[in-house]
């Protein structure tokens, strides 16, 4: 109901904000912009650790493998108002969703979820944390955050 009309607001979660969510972040822009869809877009993390650092370069260099320019995006933590603000809170993984859960203070509307939730085929599964990878693994998180992003920008935009 109402929020529905109102015009969305996303917020992307992981772990650090300095990996996964950045880049769902980056992708959802540009998917939205392709889109013309009019949404507030932000990301965050569960944890505190990177507040107000800048994506991992290893992030910054995928990005700007695929065009988009992150290196102005700063970390911070998700913060009790953002279950107000955002319509829509999307984690990266199973874990992030279980601390978002039980973030969420009531009477908050919004929507919850995985992003691998919006893609046919994927529900229920995890972008894994490249952290610990090599730029391999930060190619597969970028592809699958695009494939959710794309995903979730055309229904938000009332085309799937
Ligand atoms: P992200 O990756 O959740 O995709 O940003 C991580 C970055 C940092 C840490 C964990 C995950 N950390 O523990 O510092």
């Amino acid at each position: 109901m109402g929020m529905d009309r109102k015009k969305p607001a996303v917020l992307f979660v992981c772990l650090g904000n300095i990996c996964r969510s950045p880049l769902a972040e980056a992708a959802f822009r540009a998917e939205a912009a392709r889109l013309g869809l009019d949404v507030e877009v932000d990301s965050a993390g569960i944890g505190d650790w990177h507040e107000g650092e800048a994506p991992d370069r290893r992030a910054q260099a995928v990005a700007r493998r695929h065009g988009i320019d992150i290196s102005g995006y700063r970390a911070r933590q998700v913060k009790p108002q953002d279950f107000k603000r955002f319509s829509h809170i999307v984690a990266l993984d199973r874990e992030n969703l279980v601390a978002l859960r039980r973030m969420k203070p009531r009477g908050s509307e919004a929507e919850i979820g995985l992003l691998m939730d919006h893609v046919a085929g994927r529900e229920g599964e995890a972008v894994d944390d490249p952290w610990y990878g090599g730029p391999a693994d930060f190619e597969r998180a970028w592809a699958e955050v695009t494939e959710g992003a794309k995903a979730l920008a055309l229904k938000l935009a009332g085309k799937a």
